[in-house]
C-alpha cells in the first residue's frame, strides 16, 4: 500500500496485478490441496464408520439367529455400538481439527517467539550524562551479511561539541547515528557516552538523553499537539505551543481547520514533508536531550525557512553536544567542528574555515555547492 504512488507513477499496476495473481493462486491451490485431503480422510472415516455399523448390526443379527443373544441384549449391544462408533467418529474429526490448528498456532508462535536481537544485561544501570561527551572506540560494524560499514573507526566528540558530519551517499553517516542509539549491536570496538558504554546502560535511558531528528519523521494518526507532546509527555499546551512557535511550525498548524486538535493522517500523510520536520524539531525541542542528533533534519525546508528556523535550532543547540548531519554545507557550516565520512573512514576534521584551506575532500564538496564560486 505504502508504495502505491510508484506503481502508478510507472503505471504498473497490472503488473502488481500479476504479480499478486501468482502468489495468491498459490496460496488458492495449496488450501485446495489442504481441502481435499482433509476431505478424503472424512470420507474414509465416515465408510469404515458405516462399514463397522453395518457390520454389527448384521452380526448381531446372525448371533440372535443362533439364539447365542437375547432380544435385550440384541437391542443394549447394537444401540450402545452405535453410540460408540459415532462418538469416535466424532473424535476423530476433532483429531482432524486439531492438526490443523497446531500448524496454525505454529505459524502464529514463530513469529512471536523470535528473540528481540537487542536487550538490556541485567546489570545494566541508568546512562548519567554529566558533559556530553562521545567516543568511538575501534567501532567495527557491518549489517548482517552485508560488507563492512566501519572497520576501524575512531572518532571522539568533547563535551558541548557541536559537529557536522558530511560524506557521500551511502558513506555511514546515518549508520553512525544508528549505532550511538543503539538501534544496531557493534561487532567490534566500543561507544562512550561520558566515560559508560552504550552496551552496559538501559536502552531506554540511553535513547532518553538523546534527541533526534531524523531524516524522514514520521508522525502517528493522532491531534498535532499529541504528535509534538510525544517528545515530553506531561508537557503542559503551553509548553508545546512555546516549541512549535520556535520551530516554526505554530503558524501553519494554526491555518489547519481545528488548529492543534487536527489529525495529521497515517504516518502524517497531510503534512508536507517539510511541515513534518517542523513537527519533528518541535518535538525534540520539547525533549531537551543532552544530546541532540540531526539526520538531514531540515532539508525539506526551503532554504528561507531554514533560515528561520536557524535561531530556534541555535536556542535548542545551546549548552548540548550536538552531531548535525546535512548534505548542504551552508547548513553545517558554522558548526564549531566538520568531520568528512567516506567509506566509514574519517577523512577530514576541523572548522569550516581550517578545511577550506586545506583544499582537499570539503574544499571540493563546497565549491561543488557554491557552483565553482568560493567565497573565502
Ligand atoms: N538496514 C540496512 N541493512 C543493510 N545495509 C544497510 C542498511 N542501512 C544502510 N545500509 C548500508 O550501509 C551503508 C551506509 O548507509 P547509510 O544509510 O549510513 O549512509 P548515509 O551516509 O546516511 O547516506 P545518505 O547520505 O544517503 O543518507 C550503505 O552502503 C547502505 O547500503
Ligand atoms: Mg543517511
Amino acid at each position: 500500500m505504502t508504495n502505491i504512488l510508484s506503481s502508478k507513477l510507472f503505471a504498473r499496476l497490472k503488473y502488481e496485478e500479476d504479480y499478486l495473481d501468482h502468489h495468491l493462486n498459490f496460496e488458492v491451490k495449496k488450501g485446495q490441496e489442504t481441502l481435499w485431503f482433509m476431505e478424503k480422510i472424512r470420507w474414509f472415516q465416515f465408510s469404515f464408520a458405516l462399514l463397522l455399523q453395518v457390520g454389527v448390526l448384521l452380526f448381531s443379527v446372525y448371533l440372535w439367529e443362533q439364539k447365542a443373544l437375547t432380544i435385550g441384549q440384541f437391542t443394549m449391544v447394537t444401540s450402545l455400538s452405535l453410540l460408540i462408533i459415532n462418538d469416535a467418529r466424532g473424535l476423530s474429526r476433532r483429531f482432524l481439527e486439531f492438526f490443523e490448528y497446531i500448524g496454525n498456532i505454529n505459524d502464529g508462535v514463530s513469529i512471536m517467539i523470535v528473540d528481540h536481537e537487542i536487550i538490556d544485561s541485567p546489570h545494566s544501570k541508568e546512562l548519567q550524562v554529566t558533559q556530553g561527551a562521545i567516543q568511538f572506540k575501534n567501532v567495527g560494524f557491518k549489517y548482517n551479511d552485508g560488507k563492512h560499514v566501519f572497520k576501524n573507526l575512531n572518532l571522539q566528540i568533547a563535551p558541548r561539541e557541536r559537529i557536522g558530519l558530511v560524506g557521500f551517499s551511502g558513506s555511514g553517516k546515518s549508520t553512525l547515528i544508528n549505532l550511538l542509539l543503539r538501534l544496531y549491536e557493534i561487532q567490534n570496538g566500543s561507544i562512550e557516552i561520558d566515560g559508560q558504554s552504550i552496551s552496559e546502560v538501559t536502552q531506554d535511558s540511553l535513547r532518553d538523553n538523546i534527541a533526534m531528528i531524523p531524516q524522514d519523521p514520521s508522525l502517528f494518526h493522532r491531534s498535532l499537539l499529541e504528535n509534538i507532546r510525544y517528545g515530553k509527555i506531561d508537557a503542559t499546551d503551553d509548553e508545546v505551543i512555546a516549541a512549535a512557535k520556535l520551530a516554526h511550525a505554530h503558524d501553519f498548524i494554526c491555518e489547519q481547520p481545528e488548529g492543534y486538535a487536527s489529525l495529521v493522517g497515517e504516518r502524517g500523510v497531510k503534512l508536507s514533508g517539510g511541515q513534518r520536520q517542523r513537527i519533528a524539531i518541535a518535538r525534540a525541542i520539547l525533549k531537551n536531550s543532552p544530546i541532540l542528533v540531526l539526520d538531514e533534519a531540515t532539508s525539506s525546508l526551503d532554504s528561507h525557512t531554514e533560515y528561520e528556523i536557524q535561531q530556534g535550532l541555535e536556542n535548542l543547540m545551546k549548552d548540548k553536544t550536538v552531531v548535525v548531519i546535512a548534505h548542504r554545507l551552508s547548513t553545517i557550516s558554522h558548526l564549531d567542528r566538520i568531520i568528512v565520512f567516506n567509506d566509514g573512514e574519517v577523512v577530514e576534521t576541523g572548522s569550516h574555515d581550517t578545511l577550506l584551506q586545506n583544499q582537499k575532500h570539503y574544499y571540493h564538496l563546497w565549491s561543488m555547492q557554491a557552483g565553482g564560486f568560493l567565497p573565502l
